[in-house]
């Protein structure tokens, strides 16, 4: 058992249960973590559950498949390590994990 810690733009924190093998978007959405619409429920359509992954933990969110990197080049607010949190699964290297939510999706 661990956490995933969620950030808003505005500063809300959101300290969540990590649950292994769930995608960081589901889990965000089971736990009402605002900002993250996943308008395609999670089949690397739609861009909107954007994450901005903190440096520390990019590593430990593992490698970006081609088609989460062609949509991730749409995204107006990409940064270096700009994720799509349905293509992350939940792992327990990830206990303790900071990951921001961008103001806005696309
Ligand atoms: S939920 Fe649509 S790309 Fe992630």
């Amino acid at each position: 058992m661990g956490v995933i810690n969620f950030i808003n733009h505005d500063g809300k924190q959101h300290v969540v249960e990590l649950e292994v093998g769930k995608s960081l978007m589901q889990i965000a959405m089971d736990n009402g973590v605002s900002g993250i619409d996943a308008d395609c429920g999670g089949a690397c359509a739609c861009g909107t559950c954007h994450i901005v992954v903190d440096t520390k933990w990019i590593n430990a969110a593992g490698s970006v498949m081609d088609d989460e990197l062609q949509m991730l080049e749409m995204t107006p607010e990409k940064k270096p390590t700009s994720r799509l949190s349905c293509q992350i699964k939940a792992s327990e290297s990830m206990d303790g994990m900071i990951v921001h939510v961008p103001e806005f999706q696309m």
